[in-house]
This record gives structure tokens, C-alpha cells and sequence, in this order.
């Protein structure tokens, strides 16, 4: 009977906190300007694939190579762990309705990464920015 229930409790364990190396617990971004975040998606040509519904102008004059959108209505806000993986590590995880070409290529995602080109308080700013672009459908 113990032996049942400590493999029970192992088992919740495992399905409730992933404390794994690489799970996301402990993940936490200091608070970002979302201003500041607007200008930097601007600044790296986020907009040439995005289409973000709160910001038409952020398209005008851009050469648009796809339309991905971000934000909107959503089941549920993005957590800022889905976020940065999205903008730094895209192929982790593929947009829903967007798993398929020319958004993915040979498995890999299409977006352009800016890795080597943003500063941590860049990209702090861009995920505070991105986040508040969400709307969580209202309970009925
Ligand atoms: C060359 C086109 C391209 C560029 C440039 C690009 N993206 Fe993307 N992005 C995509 C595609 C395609 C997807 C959908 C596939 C995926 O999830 O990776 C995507 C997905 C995303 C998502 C996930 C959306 C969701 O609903 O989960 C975020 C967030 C995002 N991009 C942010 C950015 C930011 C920030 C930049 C600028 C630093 C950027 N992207 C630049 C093509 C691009």
C-alpha cells in the first residue's frame, strides 16, 4: 500500500513540475517597457512577417514577406516562456497554423532569429511589448 501510493505521488510529481535541466522552471523576465519593445520590433524587421491587429502602421512601408499574426484573442496570454522561446529558439515550438510551408521549411521554422543582433534589455522590452498584444477571451 505505501509502495502504491509513493509511485502515485512520483507519478503526480513528474506530470505537475518538470524540474528537468532544461524545463522552464525558475523562469522569470524582470519587468520590460513595452514601448521601448514597439520600437525594437520595428527596428529588426519583425514586421516584414508579422502582422500585429492593435498596429497596422507598423506595416506601412514594410515589403511584407509573410503574414504571421501574433496576439489577438487567445484561449489564454502567452507566457513569457512561450514568448522568448518563440522569438529565439523558433523551432521549438511552431505557431499553431503555421505548421506548414512556406512557414516551415524541412521541419524548421521560417522566422529569422535576431540572436546575435539583441541585447538582453531588447529583448526584455520586446517580450513586455508582444505580451500585451494578447486578450484573453472573457469566461461566459
Ligand atoms: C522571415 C519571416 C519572419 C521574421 C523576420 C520574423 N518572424 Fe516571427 N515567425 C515567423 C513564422 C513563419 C512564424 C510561425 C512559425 C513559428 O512558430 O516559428 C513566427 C512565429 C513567431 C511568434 C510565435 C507566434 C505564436 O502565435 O505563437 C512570435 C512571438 C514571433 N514570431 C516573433 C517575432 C519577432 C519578435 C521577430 C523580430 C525579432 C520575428 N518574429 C521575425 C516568421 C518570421
Amino acid at each position: 500500500m505505501y509502495l502504491r501510493v509513493a509511485a502515485l505521488s512520483g507519478i503526480l510529481f513528474l506530470t505537475s513540475c518538470d524540474l528537468s535541466p532544461d524545463s522552464p522552471h525558475g523562469f522569470r523576465l524582470p519587468d520590460g517597457d513595452a514601448e521601448v519593445g514597439r520600437i525594437v520590433f520595428e527596428e529588426k524587421q519583425c514586421s516584414s512577417c508579422h502582422i500585429i491587429e492593435a498596429w497596422p502602421e507598423l506595416r506601412e512601408g514594410v515589403e511584407p514577406e509573410m503574414d504571421v499574426r501574433i496576439g489577438g484573442m487567445q484561449t489564454r496570454i502567452a507566457t513569457q516562456g512561450e514568448l522568448v522561446s518563440a522569438v529565439i529558439n523558433p523551432s521549438h515550438r511552431i505557431a499553431r497554423g503555421y505548421r506548414r510551408e512556406p512557414y516551415v521549411s524541412g521541419g524548421e521554422s521560417s522566422m529569422r532569429t535576431v540572436n546575435e543582433d539583441l541585447t538582453v534589455a531588447e529583448l526584455i522590452d520586446l517580450i513586455a511589448f508582444l505580451q500585451g498584444e494578447y486578450e484573453e477571451f472573457p469566461d461566459y
